[in-house]
């Protein structure tokens, strides 16, 4: 997991076998930031052995919790908090450090955080976060690229988000739990993980109603207890192996995957000529490796198609024979990954927030770089599929979202190895 970790890949060979998916980064990272807010022990269980989750540790620890992680295990001890100051070396190693605002400002009336960076798929605001802190109760001053926010006690609000933010409303969950009164979050983002953190949260005794819905109704609670709890599988990572295994060709089971997530990410696959049969925390998916074009994909906020597999089924389009249109419109920047699918022969032209795909029969193999996690995952697909070796340079990337990546998908069959270099 250096920076200077890349991955190559041999293409042509079909994915047979199965796999378990590991759990959600996107629920553990907010739910790790939620053992803060409990006067208990928690554990919880299914945390994906990741780059994000080490860093959240150690913020944890930094902040003085008493934090034991044996993955896929993590056991907190938050009772004793000596720092309310996110250290700025770890927040500038994860954006998402931003959401333990909520819970120290809930807790501890007290957070400080610096600002975080843009990043390469866009400017990532958080003036929701912000703005919805403040109708908590908080005051927020802004110093030196510090975020300095302090209340006396969080109060209930009514808060409508102007856009479905997935990390403001965890932020804002977690604050209002502990807060005096009802608050009521409309257009809240109904992600999986928000259901998820709304579980964990109810589970150590918070009074989260709506989770899943567009309007959450947190009446606040005196105190939360520890607890057990399990993270739901990543279906991020679900939906990247039903795409590799859609575009190699084959026969793959994934086993704790809950296919109810994903649902417009299998509308498309079965679109595109795939088959999927699905149970309750398993999905097989068969295909002879024969795609049609589809003909639009459009992100959007959760039950649409996610923003984080665009990349991957870009890849997939990129080698289905016709014209696929896929628009992204969560985040700004989000195409870095088309110029390098382009290196590797595909067809596809950009405009704006557009990409038109003209699937080609083949893409050959290349030198090529991940700009981001998502984009990285899409170029190893590429490769899967393409003539000759691939190399993904800056493969650190990936590793921050799938857990050996190039180890599950050595493990059904493909040929992939990681060029360490020290
Ligand atoms: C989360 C996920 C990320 C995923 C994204 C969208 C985590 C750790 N990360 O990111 O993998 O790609 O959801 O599904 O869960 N926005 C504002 N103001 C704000 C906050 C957000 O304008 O204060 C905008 C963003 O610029 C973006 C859109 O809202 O255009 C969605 O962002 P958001 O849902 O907040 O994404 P994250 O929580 O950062």
């Amino acid at each position: 997991m250096k920076a200077l970790d890349r991955i190559a890949v041999e293409g042509g060979t079909p994915l047979e076998g199965t796999v378990r998916v590991h759990g959600a980064k996107n629920a553990a990272l907010p739910i790790l930031a939620a053992t803060l807010l409990a006067e208990g022990v928690c554990v919880v269980e299914d945390v994906p052995d990741l780059q994000d989750i080490r860093v959240m540790v150690d913020i944890l620890r930094a902040l003085g919790a008493s934090v034991d992680y044996s993955p896929p295990v993590v056991r907190v001890d938050a009772r004793r908090i000596s720092r309310t100051e996110v250290p700025e070396e770890l927040m500038r190693q994860m954006r998402s450090s931003i959401f333990l605002m909520g819970p120290l400002l809930a807790r501890y009336c007290h957070a400080r955080v610096s600002r975080p960076g843009g990043c390469t798929i866009g400017s990532r605001p958080i003036d929701l976060h912000l703005k919805g802190l403040a109708a908590l109760g908080a005051s927020i001053d802004e110093v030196h690229g510090y975020i300095d926010c302090q209340t006396r006690r969080l109060h209930g609000a009514a808060i409508y988000l102007d856009t479905p933010s997935v990390g403001a409303t965890e932020n804002l969950m977690m604050a209002a739990v502990l807060a005096e009164g009802t608050t009521v979050i409309g257009n809240a983002a109904r992600e999986p993980e928000i259901v998820d953190l709304a579980n964990f949260l109810n589970r150590l005794g918070a009074r989260v109603e709506g989770a899943g819905e567009d309007t959450l109704v947190i009446s606040g609670v005196q105190g939360l207890i520890g607890g057990r709890y399990a993270i739901i599988p990543d279906r991020i990572v679900a939906g990247t192996l039903a795409i590799a295994v859609s575009m190699t060709g084959g026969d793959v089971t994934l086993e704790n995957v809950r296919p109810n997530h994903l649902g417009a990410v299998l509308t498309k696959l079965r679109e595109g000529g795939v088959e999927i049969e699905t149970g309750r925390d398993i999905m097989r998916v068969r295909s002879d490796g024969k795609l049609r074009a589809v003909e639009q994909v459009r992100t959007a906020p959760y039950p649409g198609f996610p923003t984080d597999l665009q990349a991957p089924f870009m890849a997939l389009l990129s080698v289905a024979p016709g014209m696929s249109i896929v628009a992204e419109t969560v985040f700004e920047e989000r195409f870095k990954h088309v110029s390098e699918l382009c290196r590797m022969g595909a067809n596809i032209r950009v405009d704006l927030r557009t990409a038109f795909v003209q699937g080609v029969p083949r893409l050959t193999g290349a030198v090529v770089q991940a700009s981001d996690l998502r984009a990285g995952a899409a170029l190893v697909l590429a490769g899967l599929v393409a003539e000759g070796t691939t190399v993904v340079e800056q493969a650190h990337h990936i590793d921050r979202g799938y857990q050996q990546f190039d180890e599950m998908l050595r493990g059904l069959g493909a040929r992939v190895r990681r060029l360490s270099q020290s």
